[in-house]
């Protein structure tokens, strides 16, 4: 498979783009980028080491990230090779972007890195087109050198991730599966770091409003934007290839559309281990689950 130069993509433009269909679906995303970032550094005590983003898209949220917290080590995972593709073009090279299907069955989700939990590929070492869709984490599929058992803890904090998010990412996925990145989420934390889960979570104690809520303002036209975005980039030749892989991805793994409740992400993270659970954040049906490991 050859390689197309990154500048033929114009990541800065179509990453742009995706950041205003996002903000479309969810009005109050950088009030949620906020919080996570002050609910991190206060469970924490001090700024993230490691930090891992989970379903990063063209790893706009993983950049803002990074750019708040300079000395952390920041990666994401994604399984789209157009969404890669932007990512491993746009993000700074503090950020390592890897291939991961948050779906498969776990351990299967980071590289073993031969210092511990950084990713060893990064946006440098990585394709730079997303055509290797399994090269970057292809060195280690295990429970990565270093990382506790399920039942144990790593002896540093070093060990482990202090911040996992997902924005907008678990509803692509079945509840069991969603219940299983929940226990490898777990499994790959350091001890008091920190889970956030973002998504369309409604709240089962207000049913009636959570009803009437839906769909809220502006849904339709975020949908709209959404499709739009998705169009251009497939009449846009140098997305030709990448676009029949994605086709190939999400053939047989299409979106489960899954909307728990905040208490059923709430009950699912106790399950996995967490020690707390709670709302960290609400926008009308999108919300933000925090868990501490
Ligand atoms: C709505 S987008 C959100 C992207 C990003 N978090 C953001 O806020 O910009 C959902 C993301 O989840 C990714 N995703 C869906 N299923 C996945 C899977 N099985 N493994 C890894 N990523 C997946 C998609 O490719 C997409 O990038």
């Amino acid at each position: 498979m050859g390689r197309m130069p990154t500048t033929t993509l114009d990541s800065a433009r179509w990453r742009a783009a995706w950041d205003e269909v996002m903000t479309g679906f969810v009005p109050g995303l950088s009030a949620l980028e906020a919080a996570i970032a002050v609910a991190a550094d206060a469970a924490l005590g001090r700024p993230p080491f490691r930090v891992l983003d989970l379903g990063g898209g063209p790893g706009v949220v993983a950049e803002r990230m990074s750019a708040r917290w300079p000395e952390a080590a920041v990666t994401m995972v994604d399984i789209d090779p157009v969404l890669l593709a932007l990512a491993r073009d746009g993000v700074p090279p503090a950020v390592s972007v890897l291939t991961a299907d948050l779906g498969e069955p776990l351990p299967a989700l980071l590289p073993a890195a031969s210092n511990g939990w950084s990713a060893d590929a990064g946006s440098a070492a990585a394709g730079s087109n997303g055509l290797d869709a399994t090269g970057s984490w292809a060195s280690g599929n295990g429970l990565a050198a270093g990382g506790r058992s399920e039942a144990t803890h790593g002896s540093a904090a070093s060990d482990g991730y202090d911040l996992i998010t997902a924005v907008m990412t678990v509803h692509y996925l079945r509840p069991e599966r969603i219940r299983a990145l929940y226990r490898r989420c777990h499994q790959v934390m350091a001890p008091g770091g920190l889970l956030v889960v973002a998504d369309l979570m409604p709240d089962d104690g207000l049913p009636s409003l959570m009803s009437a809520l839906n769909p809220a303002p502006g849904e339709a036209a975020a949908e709209l934007a959404w499709v739009q975005w998705w169009g251009e980039v497939g009449e846009a030749p140098e997305f030709a290839r990448l676009m029949e892989l994605r086709a190939d991805v999400f053939r047989d793994r299409p979106p489960a559309d899954f909307a728990g409740s905040v208490a059923w992400h709430g009950a699912a993270v106790r399950a996995a281990g967490f020690r707390e659970a709670g709302l960290l954040w609400r926008d009308g049906r999108h919300a933000a689950l925090a868990a501490v490991a």
